[in-house]
């Protein structure tokens, strides 16, 4: 096993640094010469002028994929999302439109919440894609079609590139459905594709710089909670952040559309109680600033991650972690990384078990 780690002390560390390659293998599958290609995926130009409405449907960290593609895909190419719960889309007798698309997004393949899902969607006739990374795993046999994430094989249970990879190919679908359906031009699908191949390299200046995280994780060893908070896509990121850093560190820690603090949550807030913001969509900056300020005046301890530029953070938080600037739509790629690294050393720092959680399994393949 040493060996298989390339010399990194996790499969999880080992994991984080291969993102960069998992995401330009996943776009070279699907963008060639300047283009989106997806005969692979089998989706027809016809197949995606009629599409009524999109169910995403997946379990965990796929399920916070399918938050953040719901934002992007309405934005982009203005059909109405709705993402689920396998387990709860099962069991409610779904309304699913003829002609709606039902994409189930899984990183094994084989969970067996989302299988059920997706077996519910055909048993209707609905028309079925889903974002596979395991090679003829049942979700990938059984969808109408299959957009393959190249992540490669994934060993440490807490998801990282897989996750990154199905960004990807949500972000992917997002641009090709809007350009199929007239809703950006050749300009704006050229510089979104642009955007796409640079996220390889972004994502490796922010590894580069993962000693600041790791000084600052190891001081949060002992927290008892924390909470992530952001607005849009910035919440869609904050609850993969909060769920990467339970799964493996044992702290509690929830995440909350920034707006809801106040019908709850922040009556939790105590003297020291870290709170993380996640700002990288510039429109809803000062909003989620004063959220943050709102918790600091109940004691908080506050961190930021925000977009190089925005410094003025560092008048309101006690520590700032920089992601490179990007569209907004595809921000949540930057905006995880320095929460994965986060995650991964405050588990180091507690000394845990950072590839084997306690409880959680890699693939969850009964109820
Ligand atoms: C387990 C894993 C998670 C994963 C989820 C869904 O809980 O620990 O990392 O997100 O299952 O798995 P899937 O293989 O369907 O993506």
């Amino acid at each position: 096993q040493a060996a298989e780690k390339a010399g990194f002390e996790h499969f999880m560390m080992k994991e984080i640094h291969e993102q960069p390659k998992a995401i330009k293998d996943t776009l070279g599958s699907v963008v060639k010469d300047g283009k989106i290609d997806l005969s692979n995926v089998g989706l027809a130009k016809e197949d995606i002028e009629n599409i009524s409405q999109i169910h995403i449907v997946a379990c965990g960290s796929a399920w916070h994929v399918g938050m953040v593609a719901q934002y992007v895909i309405e934005d982009l190419a203005r059909i109405p999302v709705r993402v689920e719960l396998a387990s709860e889309f099962r069991y409610r007798n779904p309304i699913i439109d003829k002609d709606a698309l039902v994409i189930i997004i899984s990183q094994s393949g084989e969970t067996a919440d989302s299988l059920a899902a997706l077996r519910e969607a055909k048993s209707r006739g609905i028309k079925t894609l889903s974002i596979v990374n395991v090679v003829g795993s049942s979700i990938a046999r059984e969808a109408d079609n299959v957009f393959y994430t190249l992540a490669g094989p994934e060993i440490s249970v807490a998801t990282t590139k897989a996750y990154s990879t199905q960004l990807i190919a949500s972000y992917i679908l997002a641009i090709e459905f809007a350009m199929v359906r007239g809703q950006i031009n050749q300009e704006q699908y050229d510089g979104f594709l642009s955007e796409l191949s640079e996220l390889p390299d972004k994502i490796q200046k922010i590894i580069d710089d993962k000693e600041r995280l790791q000084w600052f994780a190891s001081k949060q060893a002992n927290a008892k909670d924390i909470f992530f908070v952001g607005r849009g896509i910035d919440y869609a990121i904050s609850l993969e952040g909060s769920l990467k850093l339970k799964e493996i560190s044992y702290i509690h820690s929830e995440a909350y559309a920034a707006g809801e603090l106040k019908h709850g949550t922040i009556s939790l807030i105590e003297d020291g109680t870290l709170v993380i913001g996640v700002l990288t969509q510039n429109g809803l900056y000062e909003k989620t600033i004063s959220n943050m300020v709102e918790c600091k005046s109940r004691g908080a301890y506050l961190m930021g991650l925000t977009t190089y530029g925005n410094y003025n953070i560092e008048d309101t938080v006690e520590f700032a972690t920089y992601i490179p600037k990007t569209d907004e739509h595809f921000a949540a790629s930057l905006a995880v990384i320095p929460l994965q690294l986060l995650a991964y050393y405050v588990s180091v720092a507690k000394g845990l078990d950072v590839d084997k959680p306690r409880n959680l399994a890699k693939s969850v393949t009964v109820e």
